[in-house]
């Protein structure tokens, strides 16, 4: 007992804010409020498939037919959590711990491969779909998610 309450006053006296302008003090305060930040934004933006996967190309064309079945999967299966036209859900009104992404912006920012991945595998409160999407099926919603972005 006697020597964890010794060692408690150790850790307090290291980071003890003598001075506003203490230098230490200043540092702890500023990963204190800067590291949630940056952690969240990491974490928003960092996940990444495995390099070989995000190479993977999309096997099928973009023709209407797939366009059309893409967009009936993506609505049975995406568009409660990412929004009818994928520009992403409120983590609020769906009671998720994360808001689920616009896809139409994420596609720009990553490689189909990457997506493909991704949609099989899921991660928290995205679920992942290998068991109940056949590959081709995945492709198709990726090729509608493609067609939603706005021409440049
Ligand atoms: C239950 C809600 C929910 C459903 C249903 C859902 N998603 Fe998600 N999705 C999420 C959440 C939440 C995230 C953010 C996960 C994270 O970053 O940890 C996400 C992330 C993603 C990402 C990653 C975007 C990025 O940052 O690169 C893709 C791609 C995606 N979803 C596609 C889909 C597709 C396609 C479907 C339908 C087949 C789908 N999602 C169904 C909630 C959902």
């Amino acid at each position: 007992m006697r020597r964890s309450s010794n060692r408690g006053k150790r850790t307090f006296s290291m980071i003890k804010c003598s001075s506003a302008f203490n230098i230490r003090c200043a540092l702890v305060a500023f990963f204190l409020i800067t590291l949630p930040v940056v952690y969240s934004q990491v974490w928003a933006h960092g996940w990444k498939a495995p390099k070989p996967a995000s190479k993977m190309e999309n096997p099928l064309p973009s023709t209407p037919e797939v366009l059309k079945s893409g967009e009936t999967l993506y609505q049975d299966f995406c568009s409660s959590c990412h929004g009818m036209n994928a520009r992403g859900g409120s983590s609020e009104e769906l009671g998720l711990s994360m808001a689920p992404p616009d896809l139409v912006k994420r596609l720009k920012e990553h490689s189909p491969g990457d997506f493909y991945w991704k949609i099989n595998h899921g991660r928290g409160d995205m679920p992942g779909f290998k068991d109940d999407l056949e590959p081709d099926e995945v492709w198709g919603i990726i090729r509608y998610i493609e067609g939603l972005i706005p021409e440049q």
